[in-house]
């Protein structure tokens, strides 16, 4: 593989960490203004988490983490102690994974935290360093997503030639992530090594990420990219456009079903029909092993005024009933592989994906 330490990709960063508070990129605000909220709270990245402000599995993580650590400053006070720090670490966490349920990194990143925490208390470090070593973890949470995703870029773009037509879904770019992104990793590891890729971005109805952040994104950096409305995606592909298509996940079960953004599914029956591989990218920290099939992930629904009041304004009837689950379930059956740091996974996934964390 090439390195790539030398990358000269600039995209914007979503979170910052800013020596006593969180610079958090507002991403509904995107693409028509770049705002960084200064978070100084749990309950303020609670909230940022929960509306969207922040988004992408693995920066919701990544939020999550300094969320904790925010939300345990002023526990180390004069009277308290070790048990009294442990417990507050637990209470702001469980706190912190109420915030949104489909993505598993979220509670993957608190889980790591909280194993942080008591193996610092209890090697008898003061409050103080204990503290610090909350603050280490998550900045350390921070660096390996981007090294983690270069390497995913790395290996997607093995799959990849020049040429191709791609399609993505959602946003899985730099902004959903601490950097590069994992579906759209190859696109920006194309770029800088002169690899023409053709990428085709679904608008993703109906939080539009594709077209207000995936668009933007890769429009920046000078990716190749078209944008398209969701219901386009089959005649693209019947056009002889599309020769891969790639999407992240915010969780994968045992068995290689994978929850991705709502839309996502139709997307993998649509490649399916067209003899096009379909491919999910997306760190370790996504597969959820705990979980064995799809039908037992969590999958968030949000509110109707997501549907009903798109635009900025009404688009449906008043009192009109409304479904608007904010992801969907792949099966098994449809994902030609799973890409990850560790490398490329193929079917059985019930195999396949246990072996990836012997390695
Ligand atoms: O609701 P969102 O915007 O948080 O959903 C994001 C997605 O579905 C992404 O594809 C997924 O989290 C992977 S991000 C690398």
């Amino acid at each position: 593989m090439t390195d790539t330490s030398t990358s000269s990709y600039a995209g914007l960063q979503s979170l910052i960490w800013a020596g006593d508070k969180l610079e958090l990129l507002d991403q509904r605000l995107l693409p028509e203004e770049t705002v960084y909220l200064p978070l100084t709270t749990a309950e303020e990245v609670w909230e940022s988490i929960r509306h969207m402000k922040v988004r992408g599995a693995p920066a919701i993580g990544i939020a999550a983490a300094y969320g904790l650590v925010l939300g345990t400053a002023g526990a180390g006070g004069e009277g308290s102690d070790q048990e009294a720090w442990l417990a507050e670490v637990e209470r702001v966490a469980d706190y912190l994974a109420t915030s949104r349920p489909t993505a598993v990194n979220l509670f993957w990143a608190l889980d790591r935290m909280k194993a942080k925490a008591a193996s610092a208390a209890g090697s008898g470090l003061s409050l103080e360093a204990c503290q610090k070593a909350l603050l280490e973890e998550a900045i350390a949470i921070q660096s390996e997503d981007e090294e983690t995703n270069r390497l995913i870029g790395e290996y997607a773009l093995e799959l990849m030639k020049d040429g191709m037509g791609v399609l993505t879904h959602c946003n899985a770019g730099g902004l959903a992530t601490a950097k590069y992104g994992t579906a759209l990793a190859p696109f920006y590891l194309a770029q800088e090594r002169g690899i023409s890729l053709k990428v085709f971005a679904d608008e993703t109805r109906p939080v539009l990420q594709g077209a207000r952040l995936t668009a933007f994104e890769l429009q920046q950096a000078g990716v190749d990219v078209t944008l398209i409305c969701d219901n386009m995606a089959g005649m693209v592909m019947s056009k002889g456009w599309v020769q891969a298509v790639i999407v992240g996940t915010d969780r994968v079960a045992a068995n290689g079903d994978v929850a991705n953004k709502i839309g996502t599914y139709s997307v993998a029956v649509l490649a399916k029909a067209h003899g096009i591989p379909f491919y999910v990218a997306c760190p370790m920290s996504t597969i959820d092993l705990q979980t064995p099939t799809g039908d037992l992930i969590p999958i968030e629904e949000r509110s109707p005024e997501e549907v009903t009041e798109a635009f900025g304004k009404r688009t449906a009837p008043h009192g009109v009933k409304v479904f608007n689950p904010a992801f969907d379930v792949t099966p098994a059956e449809y994902v030609t592989a799973i890409i990850t740091e560790k490398g490329v996974v193929k079917a059985p996934y019930d195999v396949n994906l246990k072996k990836l964390f012997e390695l």
